[in-house]
């Protein structure tokens, strides 16, 4: 049994999806889920599916021991970023070697990096005048969204669509392709 951590900061749909995805799977589980943000609604939609989730400060994930811990605890062999809004530290980097994936809302290199995430991305492709946008997933590296690219689908857009309709689109790529890419990483 390969055990997965999620890092999460916002809504979590993509943490639900994720552990509805492997829900059952005798080979890969969802074992918890670690927060900087006690607010976040991610909380209340993993522990009704029975995923404990836990709340680090910014210190702790900066200092990156405790995290460990709770990792080691869980026996945690793989980490997926699903919405998280806070830099990995390079301690947890070099305790999980080319273990730690990122998905992010947009065709990286392009929207990346310091400030670009959630809404803001899809504001900026809409502001672009993009005739497309879509997901990107990728190891983490030591700088933001620059890791190596893993795999990228994309949608069309049109030319009124609002950043909240690139949003959908942008969500329902990530549905369908997160849960498949961490299986095949890790199977
Ligand atoms: C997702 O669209 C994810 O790609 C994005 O935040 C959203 C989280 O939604 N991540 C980033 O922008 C990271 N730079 P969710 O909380 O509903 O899964």
């Amino acid at each position: 049994m390969k055990n997965i951590a999620i890092f999460a900061s916002g809504s979590g749909t993509n943490a639900e999806n994720i552990i509805r995805c492997f829900a059952g799977s005798k080979a890969i589980k969802v074992a918890a889920v670690l927060s900087n943000n006690p607010k976040a609604g991610v909380h209340a939609r993993v522990n009704k599916l029975g995923v404990p989730s836990f709340v680090f400060s910014q210190d702790e994930f900066t200092e990156a021991e405790p995290i460990i811990r709770k990792l080691k605890e869980y026996d945690v062999d793989f980490i997926v970023l699903a919405g998280f809004m806070n830099k990995i530290s390079e301690a947890l980097l070099l305790a999980f070697p080319h273990k730690i994936i990122n998905i992010h809302p947009a065709l990286l290199p392009k929207y990346g990096g310091k400030g670009m995430y959630g809404m803001h991305v899809h504001e900026a492709v809409v502001a672009a005048g993009e005739k497309e946008s879509g997901i990107t997933i990728h190891y983490i590296n030591e700088h933001y969204d620059e890791g190596a690219i893993i795999f990228q689908a994309t949608c069309p857009l049109e030319p009124d669509d609002t950043p909240e309709d690139v949003a959908s689109k942008v969500h329902a790529l990530e549905y369908a392709h997160y849960p498949r890419v961490i299986k095949a990483l890790l199977l």
